[in-house]
């Protein structure tokens, strides 16, 4: 997720601090590199950009004093090419004469390259925000007009993204919307386009929405929408906006919690995209299948992502991955470990002084280091052998949700390649995520009314269902408060059974292959007295066995595939009742007490 912003001004005006001040309110999409342009009636485009945070490329380049009538700025969360200052944006056409720029990904980025470098273009970089505007040089170039050059263009171009471009000698600047965040704004003075609404509220409430197949062309006091499927002229008025800054930050949810569960489904198709398409898969799966031995190795959230992976290995690929929590590595296995070694190490900051503690003892023993990493240009993806990356945009609240279940649908498709099943199935998760939310939505209300007051609770899975028992546990710790333990609902009999009484509850997360299993574990709570949650697909004998029942959605998926999608969507349900329980006690779930989003400390 990165993030775009266009300005065309009636005046020549000193537009630096606009862009800087826009660039800030984006950089929650990423800021690997950072560039703007100003583009002259004639002459050379001014661009300044390299890799580093806004406010470092904007001292380092001086944007303040960029002054002109049409601007253009770009912040990027690097998926396609290195964060550097190439491979930053905004790009130039091969002559110079177009500039722009994009959010999204451009999922035939590396083809596009060849098929423009062997049309005698000048292709710099290996970013796919290039592809966007050599696509749009290479119908200007045979004559078409900036519009229809840009209908033409989104021909050549695979993904979701939208992009903002502009000419030297034009009054105008032009953006498309095709599956990426955009966004107008109008003024007497100036009209504007942001990837959200936040990058533009704070210079107008008077908002233009798009939607994709849509194309603006906006100059100082107007602006056209085309149809990208017919060209035609789209007539729509703008509409002033009321919401705050941090409402629309939070895209009008109450929460960026809420917020991230709910952009699970779109940031899983992002990932099936480029997990489809990027040769790491491969790469990945060749050092995976080369190991004597491979372990998995992560903090919090991430350990449990990478449990429930190492079992996808082991179901799929029928290889054994040793999931450990990273400061355990070293004391567990540093002396076990060598060069034959193979070590996948999990977390969405990328940042997580523990694992890159894990990073630095493999490396003394010569071990190899994979990353699964949500932050690109963080420091693992810097010291590691191979990364691949989660694609799921900036996670602000602490408690991590999006990115958690992109680790875990990672972790199954690779696993499912590994052992040469077929992945296209998998197209199917993000629907039944979004069906799973909007089930679990109307069923959680009884539930947090039950757990209304209770500090302390079991939380119990077997088989695929145990990590996500420890997840659904630490989301309840992060956010409520309270002490709910995970743990192997079979383990529970040996000990903490102790803790049952009356109206005790225990959650059990169950496994389509596991309920007569859970069946006996729930009776050994029941018969005590405890009270028995289950959240499962629907069945009839947790139906006539446990108090209440969560039920997620049926996958139609190939039946081998049934379970491990049953783990991966289980996640979910946990997730909002932790979240309504936290707020049913009054707390904020995005900035937990005591917690940080990364820690950097041992
Ligand atoms: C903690 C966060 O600080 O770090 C957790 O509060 C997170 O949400 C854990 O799971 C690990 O972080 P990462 O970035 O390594 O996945």
């Amino acid at each position: 997720m990165c993030g775009i912003f266009g300005i065309v001004t009636r005046e020549v005006t000193e537009l630096g601090p606009i862009l800087v001040g826009a660039g800030e309110r984006l950089s929650y999409r990423g800021y690997d590199t950072v560039g703007a342009a100003t583009l002259p009636q004639e002459g050379e485009i001014d661009l300044r950009k390299d890799a580093g945070r806004v406010d470092e490329v904007a001292q380092k380049y001086n944007f303040a004093e960029m002054t002109g009538d049409r601007a253009i700025l770009q912040l990027r969360w690097a998926t396609f090419g290195a964060p550097s200052k190439i491979n930053s944006q905004p790009h130039l056409d091969s002559d110079g004469d177009l500039v722009g720029a994009h959010n999204g990904n451009v999922v035939n980025n590396v083809e596009l390259r060849d098929e423009f470098k062997a049309e005698g273009m000048v292709v710099r970089s290996e970013n796919d925000g290039e592809s966007c505007v050599h696509a749009v040089e290479r119908y200007v170039d045979r004559g078409y007009e900036m519009v229809e050059a840009i209908r033409m263009a989104t021909k050549d171009l695979e993904g979701d993204y939208s992009f903002v471009i502009g000419a030297v000698g034009d009054d105008r600047l032009y953006a498309i919307k095709m599956g990426s965040g955009l966004v107008a704004g109008i003024t007497e003075d100036m009209v504007c386009i942001g990837s959200d609404l936040p990058s533009i509220l704070p210079l107008t409430r008077e908002i233009v929405r798009l939607y994709d197949g849509e194309i603006i062309s906006f100059w100082a006091g107007g602006y056209q929408i085309t149809s990208v499927e017919d060209g035609s002229v789209i007539e729509r008025d703008p509409e002033t906006v009321e919401e705050s800054m941090e409402a629309a930050q939070k895209g009008g949810y109450p929460h960026f919690m809420l917020k991230e569960i709910h952009e699970q489904s779109h940031v899983a198709e992002e990932l099936l995209d480029v997990l489809d398409r990027t040769p790491e898969v491969d790469q990945f799966i060749q050092r995976l299948e080369g190991a004597r031995d491979i372990y998995v190795i992560a903090c919090g959230t991430s350990y449990h992502a990478g449990l429930l992976g190492s079992i996808y290995f082991n179901k799929f690929a029928g290889r054994a991955a040793i999931p450990v929590l990273a400061p355990q590595f070293a004391p567990q296995y540093g002396n076990a470990v060598g060069p034959e070694d193979m070590g996948v190490f999990i977390t969405q900051s990328g940042e997580t002084k523990d694992v890159i503690n894990a990073v630095e003892a493999a490396r003394e023993r010569g071990m190899g280091v994979l990353d699964l990493v949500n932050v690109v240009g963080s420091t693992l993806t810097l010291i590691s052998d191979l990364h691949l990356p989660l694609v799921c945009g900036y996670e602000i609240s602490v408690p991590a949700t999006k990115t958690y279940l992109n680790q875990v649908l990672a972790l199954l498709y690779l696993a499912l390649r590994w052992g040469g099943h077929d992945t296209a199935p998998l197209r199917k998760i993000p629907g039944l995520i979004d069906l799973t939310i909007e089930k679990a939505e109307a069923q959680i209300p009884p539930l947090v009314e039950k757990l209304d007051g209770w500090d302390d609770l079991y939380s119990l899975g077997y088989g695929l269902t145990f990590p996500v028992a420890l997840e659904g546990a630490l989301k309840f710790k992060e956010i409520t408060y309270a002490h709910c333990e995970g743990m192997l609902s079979t383990e529970f009999k040996h000990g903490p059974l102790s803790a049952v009484y009356e109206g005790y509850p225990v959650i059990f997360t169950a496994g389509p292959e596991d309920i007569p299993l859970i069946v006996s574990g729930i009776n050994e709570v029941t018969c005590r007295g405890g009270h028995a949650i289950t959240i499962g697909l629907e069945d009839s004998r947790l139906e006539a066995n446990a108090h209440q029942t969560l039920i997620i959605p049926e996958p139609d998926l190939p039946e081998e595939l049934v379970p491990a999608a049953v783990a991966l969507l289980s996640a979910v349900p946990m997730q909002l009742l932790s979240y309504h329980c936290s707020l049913a006690r009054g707390y904020d779930p995005d900035f937990p007490r005591n917690l940080s989003k990364t820690l950097t400390v041992d």
